[in-house]
């Protein structure tokens, strides 16, 4: 049996598709799960020559090349603990383990401390793409935390040759692989792209709500004008997967199958921690912020319901409606903000870790094998080649010229939602973050006058230097 260039723990549905699609790339691949079913049901539909399973852990370790690659495809959490104790007594010094999970940035920061204690080179990667971008490929986001911080080992360039065969293709058929320097640094980078996930989808929720709600389209219709979108400058993989998602049929009965889902979303935490992470840095991101609201909301259910029938707002009917065509605007305008919002945390993250991160290599790597994956990506890849360091990324002058007239049309919209008693948390959020932050002067004077007045927390001038406080009574 041939040495395998790569091993793979863990074979959900995304580990299996991983190891199918480095196979497939003509990789040797051997894998290994705790049950070793799934082991065999993926071997006995897919084995080849380049995949090799192994139903003990031993046998995995000696199938593969040294210095070992590991790929952990496991559980976020206690599970990605738990195999790595399993793993590490195992291993010998130069392995590299690789976490392919959603992990939390500070849990690979803590796990690729411990194990190089032990000579282990511990890399967090972030892979986005679902299932289907796992097998035919995904995007791919590496932390490399060594010293060496860009560059890694000898060894991390033999993997990062390999996991480029792996991945998707950016818009110049480059490899969608982000090689960060700093541990942690690819967790994170994945972090804040579900976050932006989350708000360009909450978006695109609520614009379908609003034609629904407001304008009364049915789901074909609105299937048709996102299909429309789909064609122009809000080409992206999400706009073409709501088209799909709303022309969809019920094979359980009549009508549109989006009307039989409950209106319930769930979350599995990087939306959270998104939000918490820029909590604790200071830096706003309302729309990730209310989108992660929003599934909360939609959590209370049965309250929701209960809630209808003792506000009974009823309908407008008196409201003049604006063209809906140019909600297309409104949308393309939304997901600019969502991506300035995500940005500006991963630029000042990367500062305050001393990571290396270059964030037109972030939105490269984003152009292909994502969820987020969309044409717009090329503009940002532009705007962000000529910014400097003190620039926010609101003064890019791309980014006025997007802004400025498009998010004119916003307020008739945003009334006309709330005339119609159609919530636009994650529109609203978005507009109130452009208009407080193009604040020239804002409310926080009264802010200080009161925190002073009745804590003494003192305040500054505009027109002296120095530290103030006033006796107020
Ligand atoms: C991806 C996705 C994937 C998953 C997220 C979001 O990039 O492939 O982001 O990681 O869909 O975990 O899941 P929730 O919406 O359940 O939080």
């Amino acid at each position: 049996m041939r040495m395998a260039q790569i091993g793979i723990i863990g074979l959900g549905v995304m580990g299996a598709n991983i190891a199918r699609n480095f196979a497939s790339k003509g990789i040797v691949t051997s894998v290994y799960n705790r049950s070793s079913e799934k082991t065999d049901a993926l071997l006995q539909e897919h084995g080849n020559e380049f995949l090799q399973g192994h139903a003990n852990l031993a046998d995995f370790l000696v199938s593969l090349e040294k210095p070992r690659k590991i790929l952990l495809m496991v559980t976020a959490g206690a599970p990605v603990d738990a195999v790595l104790e399993a793993l590490t007594s195992l291993l010998a010094p130069g392995d590299i383990v690789i976490d392919g999970g959603n992990s939390l940035f500070s849990d690979t920061q803590r796990r690729t401390a411990q194990l190089a204690k032990a000579g282990i080179h511990y890399i967090g990667m972030g892979i986005s793409g679902g299932e289907e971008g796992a097998l035919h490929g995904p995007s791919m986001m590496a932390g490399i935390g060594n010293e060496l911080g860009q560059q890694g080992m000898a060894s991390d360039m033999v993997l990062k040759e390999l996991l480029e065969k792996a991945t998707a293709r950016d818009f110049t058929n480059g490899p969608c692989l982000g090689w960060f320097g700093g541990a942690g640094s690819g967790h994170y980078v994945k972090m804040i792209h579900n976050g932006i996930e989350y708000a360009i989808m909450e978006l695109i929720a609520e614009t379908y709500q609003l034609l629904r709600k407001a304008y009364q389209l049915s789901p074909d219709q609105i299937a048709q004008l996102f299909a429309q979108w789909q064609k122009g400058k809000l080409n992206s993989y999400l706009i073409d997967i709501t088209a799909q998602v709303l022309a969809k049929k019920d094979d359980f009965g009549d009508g549109f199958l989006i009307d039989k889902i409950k209106d319930q979303a769930g979350q599995k935490g990087t939306g959270q921690w998104t939000v918490q992470d820029a909590f604790s840095r200071g830096i706003p991101v309302p729309s990730i912020v209310t989108a992660v609201e929003a599934r909360q909301i939609s959590s209370f259910r049965s309250i929701r319901v209960r809630l209808a029938q003792q506000y009974p707002f009823g309908k407008n009917n008196s409201i003049q409606l604006p063209p809906y065509e140019q909600l297309e605007d409104m949308l393309f305008s939304g997901i600019v903000l969502c991506y300035i919002q995500g940005l500006t945390l991963i630029a000042t993250t990367a500062k305050e870790q001393s990571w290396h991160i270059d964030l037109s290599e972030v939105i490269r790597i984003w152009q292909g094998g994502c969820i987020i994956r969309a044409t717009l990506l090329t503009n940002i890849s532009n705007w962000l080649k000529n910014i400097s360091a003190e620039q926010h990324l609101l003064e890019i002058p791309a980014v006025k010229e997007i802004l400025l007239p498009y998010m004119s049309l916003w307020p008739e919209y945003l009334n006309m939602a709330m005339v119609c008693h159609v919530p636009l948390m994650g529109y609203q959020a978005s507009y109130q973050y452009l208009l407080a932050m193009t604040e020239e002067q804002c409310s926080a004077n009264l802010i200080q006058g009161l925190r002073d007045f009745f804590g003494a927390h003192t305040y500054e001038r505009l027109d002296k230097e120095g530290i103030f406080h006033t006796v107020w009574e």
